[in-house]
């Protein structure tokens, strides 16, 4: 039995956990509000709003329900278009209409939804924010500038929220019907059922499922789903004994927020905006990026570069192995059928650092990589190189560790020759291929110049 609020009704289902929760929506409470474009993540118009009880508030996060198992939803108040329409259009709704931000109207239940996604969160309210919580949805007709103009007006109304009471702010403000204040009380009523992760090899470990509903569509409705996102003690980074420890189910996002990231690069928060969009990474688990072992996943390469460890957990029995060592070759990795991801950990930096990530893509944002690397750099008081360990996507079948390159720089003091030398050293351990998304010249040229980059932003006083 699934249970969880749907807008402002409580639901119990016995329906599959695998169905895609905007399936569910749609075409079993025939709420036609939610659309559906793509299926595949990438268009925005199924976005809802998924929220969670933490402590006495709800914290509410969009994500793209084409790609959302139903048993995700266990616990949640999920909501849809329909659930944030009050008598009049609620002040969004009317900022869109203002500003003739709809025009066919396929897209705009999906901004609706992200926008009311970017209200109820804690991000500051400026129109650089506003951008990034609709950086996942695509329209056709307006040509967007429209749609920034009534983000604007939203953002205007936006700047007297009270923080403190926010959804009574929003709810007093038009922006959300009455029943959001009653919300954090009916959520006790659906108790999470912690999932036993205890495994056999028939069931199919989801984390947020943004991968296996894009890979593997048909074979998830009717699949025995193990849900690794219901188990909280999967959740959390924290540091223990100098080390970050990410929980396996952690999201993309919450890793974004997080305070110990943020401490390894000033630029966190950019090299996160270009992974996917806000929808996706609120979905996309840390062990989902790494166990779908593509040679891309930018997870796996930044998480590499900080020499990580992975501990994978057998119906109990423990086993912790470096990251590097878990992808063995092409979608080929270290791991039983019967083994769950547990947790991620690596060294916090103890000494000066410099960390720095570079992917090329395409088009900038909402794309995978051509070719992605990371670096992390540890120098003591002379400027020399106590730690190096650098990874690259897209340059090999797996996410590579770059063992050569990191190994020469380890021990060196940091110098222009140094870094030059380094660049020959990585083209000589990379094996490309030619593929869609470049050729092997073009992937080789990339890392070279994408590692140039790192030098750059690292050391600007270092001309490579
Ligand atoms: C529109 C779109 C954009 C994307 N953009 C990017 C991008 O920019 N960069 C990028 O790297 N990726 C991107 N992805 C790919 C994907 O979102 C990520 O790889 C994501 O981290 C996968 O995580 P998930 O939890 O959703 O995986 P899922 O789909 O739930 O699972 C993926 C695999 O991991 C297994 N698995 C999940 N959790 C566990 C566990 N705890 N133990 C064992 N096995 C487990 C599953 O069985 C499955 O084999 C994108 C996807 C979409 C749809
Ligand atoms: S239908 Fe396109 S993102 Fe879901
Ligand atoms: S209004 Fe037509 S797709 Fe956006």
């Amino acid at each position: 039995m699934i249970k969880f609020i749907l807008n402002n009704e409580l639901i119990e289902t016995d329906l599959p956990s695998g169905m895609v929760l905007a399936d569910y929506i749609r075409y079993k409470e025939c709420l036609t509000g939610t659309k559906l474009g793509c299926r595949e993540g990438d268009c925005g118009a199924c976005t809802v709003l998924v929220g969670t009880r933490v402590g006495s508030e709800v914290i509410y996060e969009s994500v793209t329900s084409c790609l959302m198992p139903l048993g995700n939803a266990q616990s949640k108040h999920i909501v849809t278009v329909e659930g944030v329409n009050i008598i009049r259009l609620n002040k969004i709704q009317a900022a869109i209409a203002d500003e003739g931000g709809t025009q066919c109207g396929f897209c705009t239940p999906g901004f609706i939804m992200s926008l009311c996604g970017f209200a109820l969160s804690k991000e500051p309210k400026n129109q650089e924010k506003g951008i990034l919580a609709i950086a996942g949805n695509i329209c056709r007709c307006t040509g967007y500038k429209s749609i920034e103009r009534a983000l604007k007006q939203i953002v205007q109304e936006l700047q007297e929220l009270d923080t403190n009471n926010r959804i009574n702010w929003l709810v007093e403000n038009g922006f959300l019907p009455n029943y959001f204040v009653n919300i954090e009380t009916k959520l006790k009523e659906c108790v999470l059922q912690e999932t036993d992760l205890g495994h056999d090899a028939q069931k199919i470990f989801v984390g947020g499922g943004t991968d296996l509903y894009v890979q593997r569509p048909t074979e998830m409705l009717p699949a025995e789903i193990v849900h690794t996102t219901q188990r909280q003690d999967l959740k959390g980074i924290w540091k223990a004994n100098g080390r970050c420890h990410i929980g396996a189910s952690t999201s993309t996002e919450a890793l974004k927020q997080s305070p110990l990231i943020q401490s390894l690069s000033p630029n966190s928060d950019h090299f996160f905006n270009l992974i996917s969009s806000l929808q996706i990474r609120n979905m996309a688990t840390v062990a989902g990026n790494l166990v779908n072992a593509s040679p891309i996943g930018d997870l796996a390469v930044f998480l590499l570069a900080l020499n990580s460890n992975i501990i994978l957990n057998d119906n109990g029995a423990l086993r912790e192995i470096p990251l590097k060592n878990f992808f063995k070759g092409y979608k080929t990795l270290d791991k039983k059928e019967t083994e769950f991801v547990q947790e991620i950990n690596f060294d916090l930096p103890t000494e000066k650092h410099y960390f720095n990530f570079e992917k090329v893509c395409k088009r900038t944002y909402l794309d995978i990589a051509s070719v992605n690397t990371a670096i992390n750099i540890e120098c003591n008081l002379h400027g020399e190189i106590t730690k190096a360990s650098l990874a690259a996507g897209g340059v090999a079948p797996v996410p590579k560790y770059l063992t050569k390159t990191s190994a020469y720089l380890t021990g060196q003091t940091v110098s222009e020759a140094l870094f030059k030398n380094s660049l020959d050293i990585a083209q000589e351990e990379i094996s490309p291929i030619s593929d869609v998304r470049g050729s092997e010249e073009y992937k080789r040229l990339l890392l070279r110049q994408l590692m140039k980059a790192h030098y750059q932003v690292l050391f600007p006083e270092l001309v490579v």
